[in-house]
C-alpha cells in the first residue's frame, strides 16, 4: 500500500489509530455462478484489498470515512439502521446491525477505510469491506465469532440488507484465503480444501475491462431466479435441493422437464460448470496447467453463450487471449457484466501481452483495459 493509513487517520480524526487491519479481495479461478446452486468453486485471495484503521470514541457513534469515497457517514452506535441508498457505508452498517441484533456490546468507534481493489471490477471490494469490518470489530471487542460465522454474517448483509442474492463464495474467499493457495469450496456443505497453486512457468494476469457494471445487480438476481425456476421444474421428477446435485449425465435424464430454452441454457451452464471444476481441481493437483487452461476457456464460452453474463468487453479480452500464443487459458471472473477477466500468461511476456492487448482492446472497445499481474495472498490480518 502506498498510503500511510495511520497518518491519514490522525489527520481525519485528530487522534491515533488503535489498530489497523487488512482484508484481501479475490479472484475466482473457475466455478462461476454456481455457488448459489450448491456447486464447487475455486477462488483465491489476492494481494489487493481493504485496509481499515479504527479507534474508539466517547460519544457512542460510529463514524465511517474512506480515502476512496467522498461520502462520510455517522450513525448512533446502539440502534440498528436502515439502508442508505447506494452509500458505500451500507456494508459496514449492515455488519454492525447484525452484531447488534445478536446482542453484542459494541461501543462508539471511528473507522477509516482505504482500498486498492478497483470498485465494481468484480474482485469483491464489497465482500472485502464487509469482512474487514466484521473481522476488526470481532477482534477489537472480543465478540467470539469464528471465521465461518463472520462469513455467514457478511453474506446475510449482502442478501438481506444490500439486496443482492449472492452465494457465499466471495465472503468465504476473502476470509479463508491463504498465500499461494486456492480454496476448493463445496458451497452446499461448506467443506473446503486448500490446494497449492503452482503455476510453474505462468503467472496469473487480471485484466480489468474498465466497463462500469451497470444493472449488474438486477441481472444477477434474475439469474438466481432462473436457476430456482429450473430447480422447481426438475423437482417434479426428482428431489433436489440444488442444481449442482446433478452431473451432466444425470441432468440429461431429466432436462426434458425444462421446456423454456433460456432456463434450460442457464441450468446446462450450472451443471456443466460444476463438472468442470471437479476436472480443474484434478488438473491443478497433477500440475496439468494446459488442461486447466482449456477448462477456463470452456467456462468462459458457457458463461457467454448459455448463461449470458459476459459482454463485448470481456469477450474482447478472452478473444485476444485465445489468439495470443503465450496464454494457455482465460475467462471472465466473478459475476460478469463487465469487471475482470483472468488469464494464465507465460512468464516473461507480461509487457508484450499488455502492449498487444491494449492495442486490440482500444481498437475494439474505445478505451483501455487495465492489466495487473496478481499474487495469491493471505486472508484478514491485524497489522
Ligand atoms: C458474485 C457473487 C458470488 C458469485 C459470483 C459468480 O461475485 O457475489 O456469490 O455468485 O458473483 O460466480
Amino acid at each position: 500500500m502506498n498510503i500511510n493509513l495511520e497518518e491519514k487517520f490522525a489527520e481525519q480524526y485528530h487522534k491515533k489509530a488503535d489498530a489497523v487491519y487488512f482484508t484481501p479481495g479475490r479472484v475466482n479461478l473457475i466455478g462461476e455462478h454456481i455457488d448459489y446452486n450448491g456447486g464447487l468453486v475455486m477462488p483465491c485471495a489476492i494481494t489487493l484489498g481493504t485496509w481499515l484503521a479504527i479507534a474508539p470514541n466517547h460519544d457512542n457513534k460510529f463514524r465511517f470515512k474512506s480515502l476512496n469515497f467522498d461520502i462520510e457517514t455517522t450513525i448512533e452506535s446502539d440502534i440498528s439502521h436502515e439502508k442508505d441508498g447506494s452509500n458505500w457505508a451500507n456494508y459496514p452498517i449492515g455488519i454492525i446491525n447484525e452484531f447488534i441484533k445478536d446482542g453484542k456490546e459494541i461501543t462508539g468507534m471511528d473507522f477509516l477505510f482505504y482500498g486498492n481493489i478497483p470498485i465494481g471490477s468484480g474482485l469483491s471490494s464489497s465482500a472485502s469491506i464487509e469482512i474487514a469490518t466484521a473481522y476488526a470489530l470481532n477482534s477489537y471487542f472480543n465478540l467470539g465469532y469464528d471465521k465461518l460465522e463472520l462469513v455467514k454474517t457478511a453474506k446475510r448483509v449482502e442478501n438481506e440488507f444490500i439486496g443482492l442474492n449472492s452465494g457465499i463464495m466471495d465472503q468465504f474467499a476473502v476470509a479463508f484465503g491463504e498465500k499461494d493457495k486456492a480454496i476448493v469450496l463445496d458451497c452446499e456443505t461448506l467443506k473446503y480444501k486448500m490446494v497449492d497453486v503452482d503455476l510453474g512457468n505462468y503467472v496469473l494476469a487480471i485484466i480489468n475491462t474498465n466497463k462500469p457494471r451497470e444493472l449488474a445487480d438486477s441481472k444477477y438476481n434474475e439469474r438466481v431466479a432462473e436457476c430456482q425456476t429450473a430447480l422447481k421444474l426438475l423437482n417434479e421428477e426428482i428431489t433436489l435441493h440444488y442444481l449442482c446435485e446433478l452431473n451432466a449425465e444425470k441432468f440429461a435424464l431429466h432436462s426434458h422437464l425444462i421446456t423454456d430454452e433460456t432456463i434450460l441454457n442457464r441450468a446446462t451452464h450450472v451443471v456443466k460448470e460444476n463438472d468442470r471444476v471437479h476436472l480443474a481441481a484434478k488438473a491443478l493437483n497433477s500440475a496439468n496447467l494446459e488442461e486447466f487452461g482449456r477448462l477456463m476457456y470452456a467456462s468462459h464460452q458457457s458463461l457467454k453463450t448459455l448463461y449470458e453474463v459476459s459482454g463485448k468487453e470481456l469477450d474482447a479480452v478472452v478473444d485476444f487471449c485465445m489468439g495470443y500464443e503465450h496464454i494457455i487459458g482465460a475467462r471472465m471472473t466473478g459475476a460478469g457484466f463487465g469487471g475482470c477477466a483472468i488469464a494464465l500468461l507465460e512468464k516473461g511476456f507480461e509487457e508484450d501481452f499488455a502492449k498487444h492487448l491494449t492495442d486490440y482492446y482500444v481498437d475494439k472497445i474505445g478505451y483501455p483495459a487495465a492489466i495487473y499481474i496478481s499474487e495469491i495472498g493471505g486472508g484478514p490480518t491485524k497489522l
